[in-house]
């Protein structure tokens, strides 16, 4: 696969990108797309699962880097590997099934095996290819795997910078996560659910840190469950907004949580209803495990398609400038039985095919898509919080709850992106 990142931009970013406000088109033009595939989906890290999908040797999983589909492997030393479901003979898909255990993928269309390591293995009638000896040639690897806490990213781009650079301050949130586990250890073994939507895989992205919509779109969910979420997006919270650098954001509800000092109530529980996970939290942490326990997990957008939504994870992938996939699944920790049951069916009701939530931000990014592909007032508008923004004591960025500060830093980094040369 070439990647052509050094090729000079097709439209004029800077002028589509401004501090408080940005272009329609960005949104619906092709050109645009076909750019960001260049520059964000195979030129950067991209998130593509979890290590504990494939938990054991010869496990795979079917996964995506934006349209490029990718078949996630474990060898059978235990490495992980991305490979393009891609035969290297006449590019017929060499995966069909969506997970499953297997040492080897054979072509069906002449029969051509691959070993989970992307190693061409053998083919049939090899006197038709005469006297040169066993073919060079195998499944193309996805140029760069990194793995943190086992979130699995990859990039087509050979020269990405390090995932740990690419993540920054945003690691930190995913041992935020982590540190929820009794075990220190996420998994994501529960399945995904794919939703296939009719909208700009930006608007999802952005939407993830907005604490504007909350209270309007998710209004009625708010009401049938009784949920303390609302407040938490208002104007009168203490929640703020922050900017973690390279395009990264989250909510930061921790100061809300802190005024309660209630552990598990950001899981919208109380102590005596999950015992054995707060016994073991405490045998764990000592006092420590209290604050860890009030605090609960992070809501923080990783650039450019890793969510994480306190109880659910959401990998967002592109197919074209008008159409994505969003996954979802719930978090599950290792070493805590009582709350994954329960992080999965309040997933199931939140993000499931008739959970209330999601549906709500999906029918949004839908009419949003619709609108945006009218042609005139021509921008849209980014600016709130802009006077209100201030940096913290480690220098991030932050905005009040309902402010746009994500969405602005989102689209600094994506112009330096576009840019750069
Ligand atoms: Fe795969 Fe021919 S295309 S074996
Ligand atoms: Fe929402």
């Amino acid at each position: 696969m070439t990647i052509a990142t050094d090729s000079a931009p097709r439209v004029d970013y800077s002028r589509l990108i401004q501090p408080e406000r940005v272009h329609g088109s960005l949104y619906t033009d092709p050109a645009v797309f076909a750019d960001e595939l260049e520059r964000i989906w195979y030129g950067g890290w991209v998130f593509v699962g979890h290590a504990s999908e494939v938990p054991l040797p010869n496990d795979y999983v079917r996964k995506n880097i934006g349209p490029q589909d990718i078949i996630m492997t474990r060898d059978r030393e235990g490495e992980v590997h991305l490979l393009v479901n891609r035969c290297a003979h006449r590019g017929n898909l060499v995966c069909d099934e969506p997970a499953g255990n297997s040492s080897s993928f054979r072509c069906p269309y002449h029969g051509w095996t691959y070993r989970n390591t992307g190693e061409l293995q053998g083919y049939p009638y090899k006197k038709g290819y005469g006297s040169q000896g066993k073919l060079d040639l195998r499944l193309a690897s996805v140029a760069r795997v990194g793995i943190y806490r086992g979130f699995v990213f990859g990039s087509f781009n050979p020269d990405v910078v390090p995932l740990e650079e690419h993540l920054g301050a945003a690691a930190g949130e995913i041992d935020r996560l982590a540190r929820l586990s009794p075990a220190g250890e996420v998994e994501l073994d529960a399945g995904w659910l794919r939703h296939r939507t009719r909208a700009n895989w930006k608007l999802l992205a952005e939407n993830e840190t907005d604490g504007y919509h909350p209270q309007f779109v998710h209004g009625s969910i708010f009401a049938v469950t009784g949920s303390t979420i609302g407040p938490l997006y208002s104007d009168a919270s203490t929640a703020v907004t922050r900017a973690l650098g390279n395009g990264h954001s989250e909510n930061d509800l921790r100061p809300e949580f802190r005024k309660f000092a209630e552990p598990m109530r950001w899981f919208g529980t109380t102590e005596d209803r999950v015992p054995d996970y707060v016994a073991k939290m405490r045998a764990l942490h000592g006092e420590a495990a209290e604050q860890i326990m009030i605090e609960g997990g992070p809501h923080v957008m990783i650039f450019p398609n890793l969510f994480i939504a306190e109880i659910q994870v959401f990998n967002i992938q592109p197919i074209s400038a008008n159409e994505c996939v969003q996954y979802s699944t719930a978090v599950q920790l290792r070493g805590a039985p009582e709350l994954n049951k329960r992080m999965l069916s309040q997933s199931i009701g939140s993000v499931g095919p008739a959970g209330m939530l999601l549906a709500d931000d999906t029918e949004m990014y839908e009419r949003n898509q619709r609108g945006v592909e009218q042609l005139r007032p021509e921008w849209l508008d980014i600016r709130r919080g802009v006077e209100r923004e201030t940096h913290d004591e480690n220098g991030f960025l932050i905005g009040g709850a309902t402010d746009e500060t994500a969405m602005r830093a989102f689209w600094r980094h994506y112009l330096s992106l576009m840019e750069a040369k």
